[in-house]
């Protein structure tokens, strides 16, 4: 968990070397994830790609999957690291994937393998999510 600019070297050592695990035979673009959870533990995925090209995850997704399974719901940093020429954002599914388990302030990195780093929040990435609020009358 952190309150300051940077994010911490684990959890960013954590997304590097998932990185290197990244099934991308496809695309050849490997993306590393991971994840901070209210308990202090880090959990991590890699993209895993399919022939059926839509049947693909993504890191992000992976690595909710694992938090998901190790028995956590709460996000409290993520991580997200490729070989991009600038800092990788989540897709637009896994902003949505990330709101479901963090809150708005929630500080998410984007960065490259190369080092550069860029520091946002879930809300930044989807403003005007949908939540449980707008099911109020359903
Ligand atoms: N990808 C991710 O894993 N996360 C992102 O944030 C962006 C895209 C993957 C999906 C696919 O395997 C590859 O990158 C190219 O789109």
């Amino acid at each position: 968990m952190t309150d300051t600019d940077e994010a911490s070297a684990d959890l960013a050592a954590a997304a590097r070397a998932v990185r290197e695990n990244a099934y991308v035979p496809y695309s050849h673009f490997k993306v590393g994830a991971a994840l901070r959870t209210a308990s202090g533990a880090i959990h991590v995925g890699c993209n895993v790609e399919n022939v059926a090209y839509p049947e693909g995850t993504c890191a992000e997704a992976g690595a909710i999957a694992a938090m998901v399974a190790a028995g956590e719901t709460e996000i409290t940093e993520a991580y997200v690291i490729a070989d991009s020429p600038h800092p990788v954002p989540p897709c637009g599914g896994c902003r949505q994937k990330l709101m479901e388990f963090a809150r708005g302030g929630t500080p998410v990195t984007l960065a490259t393998v190369d080092g550069a780093e860029q520091r946002v929040t879930v809300a930044d990435l989807l403003p005007g999510a949908f939540d449980k609020s707008h099911m109020d009358r359903a």
